[in-house]
């Protein structure tokens, strides 16, 4: 059981999974002791923003879209791919705000989501066996044996590409690229080239419309701070513990311990054990933390969980990311809403339906049905809906990029189509267009929801 006094290093003395294995154990202690000494990138106030934008999804009003790559990577590091990425978040955002009728919470898996567990510690090609890649902030995809070393040095260098990203994005988020005036001007083009357009291009009008009116009765639309800017948000799987203890402050004005590497930061599926590292370390920050639920997740396990990482039932400071695949979210997640909703306990419900749904094409690509990811995301509205309880979210997998990497979607992506432009350091990811699609497919659920 967790002895009741928490430190930046309490976790080191617990069980840990899915780490790396340094070879220079000097050199990681050195560039953890410089991360000590660098800024942090997420300030306390601004998790407690978050927090409070979160706690209005767990009660119904608002809704968390959550989404990035499976793995960033240092090569696809550029401002065309952030501009991409930020600009279908924003899109997705406006068709989601029009179908849920509510604000819609915006955290990008982004700036810091470079660590993967992976299923096994060695890859073997050929008879020959390497360390798995474990993400660019461990060590290098290629399989070559150098690369696959896991280097301290890569801590540092996600750090930096961290820093701008984050410097990047909230440039578009308060200069204005995301106000909604802008919006209408990024449509031009996207209207003529893109299959989800078209339809985008209704919505903005529809949204024209209801500007036109609400300024016809002189309301001060410029004072309105979404009309101006957005708040943006990041996240990522704290998976590497000595990197997120390093980023990690006390803060003056609450006395509390607030991770500054991002916003959020969640558990993955495979590191939930309550009485290991990454859920002791996770309980001491006072972060908004999520925590993936997968099928091997049980109701006393969920409870358990829930008391350790929010002891105070602090409402926005738990999301549970549910990740059961389309054809088993039906059988074990009603279950556990209802437990959850019995002990009295506050969470955000956000739906991953990437996680559950990974297939091996017979090309021997890793990839997702879109049809399979739409039924997972029905589901999970329809179980919240009969449960009496609220479907605060949902968490994807995407990229502003025109990948082929999942199939499906408008653009009928085949298998054979997968080899075209599969560029993910990981899983398979939407691409803009079929991002958008679910966006807008999820937002007509919604209002046919709302209207029934
Ligand atoms: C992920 O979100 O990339 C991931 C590895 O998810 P999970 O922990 O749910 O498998
Ligand atoms: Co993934």
């Amino acid at each position: 059981m967790h002895k009741p006094e928490w430190s930046l290093d309490s976790w080191r003395e617990l069980p840990i999974k899915q780490q790396p294995q340094y070879d220079d154990g000097a050199k990681l202690a050195a560039v953890e002791r410089n991360l000590r000494s660098l800024p942090t990138l997420a300030s306390p106030g601004e998790s407690r923003a978050l927090k409070r934008e979160l706690a209005d999804a767990a009660f119904g009003k608002a809704f968390l879209l959550q989404g990035g790559d499976c793995a960033e990577s240092f090569a696809e590091f550029s401002e065309d791919n952030l501009k991409n990425f930020f600009r279908v978040l924003l899109q997705m955002t406006m068709a989601l705000m029009y179908g849920a009728s509510c604000p819609v919470v915006k955290v990008g898996r982004i700036a810091g989501q470079f660590a993967k567990p992976r299923s096994e510690n060695m890859e073997t090609i050929n008879g020959c066996a390497l360390p798995a890649y474990r993400g660019d902030m461990v060590n290098g995809m290629e399989f070559e044996a150098e690369g696959r070393a896991p280097d301290p040095e890569r801590l540092l260098r996600a750090y930096y590409q961290g820093a701008a990203t984050l410097n990047f994005l909230r440039t578009l988020a308060r200069g204005g690229y995301s106000s909604l005036k802008q919006i209408n001007r990024w449509n031009v083009e996207f209207v003529e080239t893109s299959t989800q357009g078209k339809r985008f291009g209704e919505l903005i009008a529809r949204i024209n419309e209801c500007i036109g009116f609400i300024q016809a009765c002189r309301l001060p639309l410029d004072e309105v701070e979404e009309f101006s800017e957005a708040s943006f948000f990041t996240s990522h799987e704290a998976l590497l513990l000595g990197y997120e203890a390093s980023l990690t402050r006390l803060d003056e004005t609450d006395g509390k311990y607030y991770a500054g590497s991002a916003h959020m930061l969640w558990i993955g599926d495979r590191t939930r054990a309550p009485e290991e590292a990454h859920v002791e370390f996770l309980r001491g920050v006072a972060n908004p933390i999520g925590c993936k639920v997968g099928p091997s997740m049980t109701i006393d396990g969920l409870l358990k969980l829930i008391d350790v990482l929010n002891p105070e039932n602090e409402p926005g400071r738990l999301t549970l990311i549910s990740r059961m695949g389309s054809t088993k979210i039906g059988e074990m997640l009603p279950p556990l809403i209802r437990a959850v909703k019995e002990s009295g306990k506050t969470v955000v419900w956000a739906c991953d339906p990437m996680h559950g749904n990974t297939i091996k094409s017979p090309n021997g690509y890793k990839t997702r049905k879109f049809t399979d990811i739409l039924s997972e995301v029905r589901q999970f509205f329809a179980i919240h809906k009969a449960e009496g309880t609220f479907a605060g979210g949902v968490h994807f997998e995407m990229t502003g990029q025109d990948v082929t990497e999942c199939l499906g979607g408008a653009q009928a992506i085949s298998e054979i189509n997968l080899s075209d432009r599969y560029h993910t350091h990981c899983d398979p990811r939407l691409n803009g267009s079929q991002s958008l699609e679910l966006a807008f497919l999820i937002a007509e659920t919604l209002k046919k929801q709302k209207n029934s």
